[in-house]
């Protein structure tokens, strides 16, 4: 048997009302549509469904069988929609999140899609530097917390949702702008402009110098990834940031990425809490939603 629902759902009508005009009426169908509707489920059973006795109609014992059939599966959906409903409902509250300075290129991206999915939730939004986010985590003032790769022994939960590559920026008129497979003593003779003491991007390139020994003159300490940018454009030196942060300038080509050797430095961006935290249900939905669905979307839309 190939019944549809819509087609149960006309024929438990109007098998309840005995009449294929009230159940027409109930339904906001006209009586040929619901006259059709059933002849194609007669069709599909193989049997008739109703006799007709003078101007009243009955049902058959085929059309008994149906109609008890049909109400089963009429409450199973009416079961269903209550308690996706239900569920529904249970996404409301509060959800309070931090995310790094660099973090915020993308995360009211993705905040918008699950508001639109989530409308009763209501979300704060802090965006600062690792280092501060790190507190907040310690003191437990945040439900969830979007940075890079979490200190190594803390008390944290984490999961990666998506890679961070950390490139070299310059304006586009720049003498190495050009140049492919730069070697990375070359930087040695150039300046950078980078963020500042207890930002996580900072940190990481740190890092990756030290590693490789390369020494790096500093230019100027900024505390933002726009005012780099802007200042990178000015001439000031050369900028180390997230590709995150720079979709729009290198679209309008008003900076272009540096092909150096052992770049891009790969991080990743992570959500975390801090472990043992009891999340609510809102704030689970969240990080299962960057979890899960995060990358996705970014691409997605980032091919728009
Ligand atoms: P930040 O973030 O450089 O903006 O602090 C990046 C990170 O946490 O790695």
């Amino acid at each position: 048997m190939h019944l549809t629902i819509r087609q149960l759902q006309v024929f438990e009508a109007t098998a309840r009302l005995l009449s294929f005009r009230k159940a027409a009426d109930e339904l906001h169908l006209s009586q040929p549509a619901v006259s059709m509707q059933i002849k194609q489920l007669e069709e599909n059973v193989g049997l008739p469904l109703f006799e007709k006795l003078g101007k009243q109609i009955y049902m058959t014992e085929a059309g008994r069988e149906i109609y008890h059939y049909s109400r089963s599966i009429g409450q199973l959906l009416t079961e269903a929609d209550e308690v996706i409903n239900g569920l529904k409902g249970a996404y409301q509250g509060r959800l309070s999140i931090s995310v790094a300075s660099t973090a915020n290129y993308f995360v009211p991206t993705l905040l918008g899609t699950f508001h639109k999915r989530f409308p009763g939730v209501t979300v704060t939004l802090d965006v600062t530097n690792r280092k501060a986010l790190l507190e907040q985590l310690n003191q437990n003032q945040v439900d969830l917390v979007v940075m890079g790769q979490p200190p190594e022994g803390a008390n944290l939960e984490a999961g990666a949702f998506m890679e961070n590559p950390l490139v070299i920026v310059a304006p586009p008129t720049h003498a190495l702008a050009k140049q492919s497979n730069i070697p990375l003593q070359r930087l040695e003779d150039e300046v950078f402009l980078t963020r500042e003491r207890g930002s996580g991007t900072r940190d990481a390139i740190e890092r990756f110098f030290t590693q490789h020994e390369v020494q790096i003159s500093t230019g100027m300490e900024i505390a933002s990834n726009e005012a780099i940018k802007q200042s990178v454009q000015a001439g000031l030196g050369l900028g180390l940031l997230s590709r995150d942060t720079l979709e729009m300038e290198l679209a309008l080509g008003k900076l272009v990425i540096l092909d150096v050797e052992d770049f891009p430095i790969v991080r990743h961006w992570y959500v975390m809490h801090r472990k043992g935290k009891r999340l609510s249900t809102v704030a689970q939905a969240f990080k299962y939603f960057l979890l899960e669905e995060a990358n996705k979307l970014l691409h997605d839309t980032h091919k728009d």
